[in-house]
């Protein structure tokens, strides 16, 4: 993928807790249109990679390239500023508020800005955007499914239009129909051109919605592939470090091939 097409580039990220090495010489490209599943065992540093792009820990060197500029993200506001949209797991909602107290909930520095009306008119306005299922907008969060409220939290990090939107295990809590749906916003994402990163320990998930798969292994980069052209036995090497035995293997069997007469 072309330089200037990716909205997003990390080259060499490197940050370290302590002793703890939690990324090391890290690259990432991300494009406008493309879904990203980084994914990693246990302690391989997506939610490093995660805090890193979204201003909650800086990184120790490495550069971080949005839409051709290079780029500091000291903050979350800044990560906002830029275009740099987060739904964490938790996802952060208030459950006794409804959907349009939620979505809104934090613009309160500019209280004049929207009415109740328009407030409402924009909220049904993402929602369709999104195809999401929900019946009505003035419910508590606290009735929604699972994946109703990863839709309102979706909803909610685009009204900064943001450029590139970094999901964090989105399916983890969910059953069989409440992924199918998130999977499905993931996909009007992508049709809207944002850049979608996807934190995934669910290799289906990944299959299903994501073009490309970076794998991430004690901090460092462990692959990047076409999700198309990626075999799940590949794949689950090179999460658990199989990987250079599968390659050496494939080298060996390539070899014994050739001399064999
Ligand atoms: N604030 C911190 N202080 C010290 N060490 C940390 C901190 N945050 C992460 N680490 C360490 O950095 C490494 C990467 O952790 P990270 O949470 O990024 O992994 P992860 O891929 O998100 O794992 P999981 O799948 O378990 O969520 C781990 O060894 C972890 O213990
Ligand atoms: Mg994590």
């Amino acid at each position: 993928m072309s330089a200037q097409q990716n909205v997003l580039s990390l080259r060499g990220v490197t940050k370290t807790f302590g002793a703890v090495a939690a990324l090391t010489d890290v690259d990432l490209d991300v494009a406008a249109g493309e879904v990203v599943a980084v994914v990693g065992d246990n302690g391989a540093g997506k939610s490093t990679l995660v805090k890193i792009l979204s201003g909650v820990h800086p990184a120790d060197s490495g550069t971080i390239t949005f839409e051709s500029k290079v780029v500091g993200i000291p903050t979350p506001a800044a990560a906002q500023h830029l275009g740099i949209a987060t739904v964490y797991q938790d996802l952060a909602l208030c459950e006794n508020l409804n959907v349009v107290e939620n979505l809104f909930l934090g613009q309160e520095v500019r209280p004049f800005r929207l009415n109740e009306v328009e407030m409402e008119t924009r909220s049904w306005e993402l929602l369709r955007q999104l195809s999401a299922k929900i019946p009505t907008v003035r419910v508590p969060v606290a009735s929604l499914s699972g994946g109703q409220r990863q839709t309102v939290a979706i909803a909610r990090s685009l009204l900064g239009d943001p450029k590139v939107i970094i999901l964090d295990e989105p399916t983890a809590a969910l059953g069989v129909a409440q992924t199918a749906e998130v999977l499905n916003l993931v996909e009007r994402l992508r049709e809207r051109g944002l850049g979608v990163i996807m934190i995934s320990h669910n290799m289906a998930d990944v299959r299903a919605v994501a073009d490309t798969v970076a794998v991430l292994r004690l901090g460092r980069n462990n692959g990047v592939f076409a999700v198309k052209d990626v075999t799940a036995e590949d794949l689950i090497a090179a999460i658990t470090g199989a990987s250079d035995n599968v390659v050496a293997q494939r080298a060996a069997r390539r070899t014994e091939g050739g001399v064999r007469p």
